[in-house]
């Protein structure tokens, strides 16, 4: 057979091809990674309806946790608060405010010149009473075949501030930690770094004292901690 190549076009080719196996494969690790990280957002804030922020309600005005996220001690899920734990006060406070345009639309209560049509007739663009629902969007969530339970973890010292950061100076909300399950076993495997006094749990602004270990070891004990079948599979995976 007559040669159509010259002699170095196998080699040629052999690299192309593993070229464009490096490529590919490279190619597919970005889409990974990029697919991941998109999912695991940490320290990105999510968007909402209402610009609501934590360092203001939490933060300065110095509103408890459980003032809006009232089941976090006695259930698994915190939940997010309803239009009428914000109306406590916005019934009142700052009416006018576009940003609260939301609120005022999901509340089926007529406040005059606010959200009640009739009085507005002389033409604003506020929105009329129970028009519509206030959906926040999520900020965590965990896969379905993971087991999370709120009160489990508040009732025996640790602190939302352990998970979630310091809440009190955030404008917008974000995860601050990753949330795989690498970062649950760091403490699963090793509580008594993490662990504090129960009356603190609620105070994000707490920092760890010098004698932590000390301290943490003292309270896994006192609080009964089961740290036998806190690294087990089951524990998450049930
Ligand atoms: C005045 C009411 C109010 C108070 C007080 C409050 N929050 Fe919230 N929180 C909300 C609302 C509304 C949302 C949903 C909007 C958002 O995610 O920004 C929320 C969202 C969150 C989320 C994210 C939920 C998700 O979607 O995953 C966390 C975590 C959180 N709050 C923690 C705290 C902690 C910790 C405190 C106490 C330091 C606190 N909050 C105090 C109203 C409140
Ligand atoms: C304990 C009373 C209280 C509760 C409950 C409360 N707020 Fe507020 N909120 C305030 C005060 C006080 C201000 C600041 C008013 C000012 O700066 O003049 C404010 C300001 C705001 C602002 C900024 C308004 C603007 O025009 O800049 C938004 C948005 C807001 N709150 C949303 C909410 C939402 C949503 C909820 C319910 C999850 C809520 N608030 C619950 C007291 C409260
Ligand atoms: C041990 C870590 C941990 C602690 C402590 C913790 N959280 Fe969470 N929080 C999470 C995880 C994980 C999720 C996501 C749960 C899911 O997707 O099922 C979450 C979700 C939330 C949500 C969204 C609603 C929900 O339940 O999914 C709110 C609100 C919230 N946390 C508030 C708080 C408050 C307030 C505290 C303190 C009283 C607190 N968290 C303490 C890890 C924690
Ligand atoms: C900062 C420490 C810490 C972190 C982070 C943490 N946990 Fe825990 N977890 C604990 C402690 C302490 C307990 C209480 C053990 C006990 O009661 O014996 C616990 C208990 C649990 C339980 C048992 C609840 C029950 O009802 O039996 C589950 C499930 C759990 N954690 C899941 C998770 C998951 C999932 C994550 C990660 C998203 C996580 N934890 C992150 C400290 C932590
Ligand atoms: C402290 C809680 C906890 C324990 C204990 C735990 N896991 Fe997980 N596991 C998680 C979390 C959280 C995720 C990530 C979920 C997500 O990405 O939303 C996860 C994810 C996984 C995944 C999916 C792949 C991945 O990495 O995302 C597998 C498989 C898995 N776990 C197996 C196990 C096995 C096997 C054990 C026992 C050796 C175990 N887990 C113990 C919390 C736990």
């Amino acid at each position: 057979m007559p040669q159509y190549f010259p002699p170095n076009s196998n080699a040629f080719a052999k690299w192309s091809i593993i070229g464009g196996l490096i490529f590919f494969t490279l190619i597919l690790t970005c889409l990974a990674i990029y697919v991941r990280s998109y999912r695991n957002r940490v320290n990105v804030p999510v968007s909402q309806p209402i610009p609501f922020s934590h360092a203001l309600h939490a933060g300065e005005l110095g509103v408890d946790c459980r003032y809006c996220h009232s089941s976090v001690e006695v259930a698994a899920n915190a939940n997010i608060p309803p239009v009428e734990t914000c109306m406590t006060c916005h019934s009142q406070i700052r009416q006018g405010s576009p940003r609260l345009y939301p609120l005022y639309a999901s509340w089926d209560q007529a406040i005059p010149g606010v959200n009640d049509t009739k009085s507005l007739e002389a033409g604003t663009d506020a929105p009329a009473p129970s028009s519509e629902r206030l959906e926040w969007n999520r900020v965590h969530d965990l896969a379905d075949f993971v087991y999370f339970n709120h009160s489990a973890h508040v009732n025996k010292g640790v602190g939302c501030s352990s998970c979630h950061g310091e809440v009190n100076r955030m404008e917008g909300m974000w995860k601050n930690e990753q949330m795989s399950m690498g970062w649950c076993l760091e403490c699963h495997r090793a509580p008594e770094k993490y662990v504090r006094p129960i009356d603190e749990v609620f105070n994000v602004n707490y920092k760890k004292p010098g004698n932590q270990l000390a301290l943490g070891q003292q309270l896994v004990e006192e609080y009964h901690i089961n740290t036998g079948k806190l690294a087990q599979c089951s524990t998450c995976h049930r």
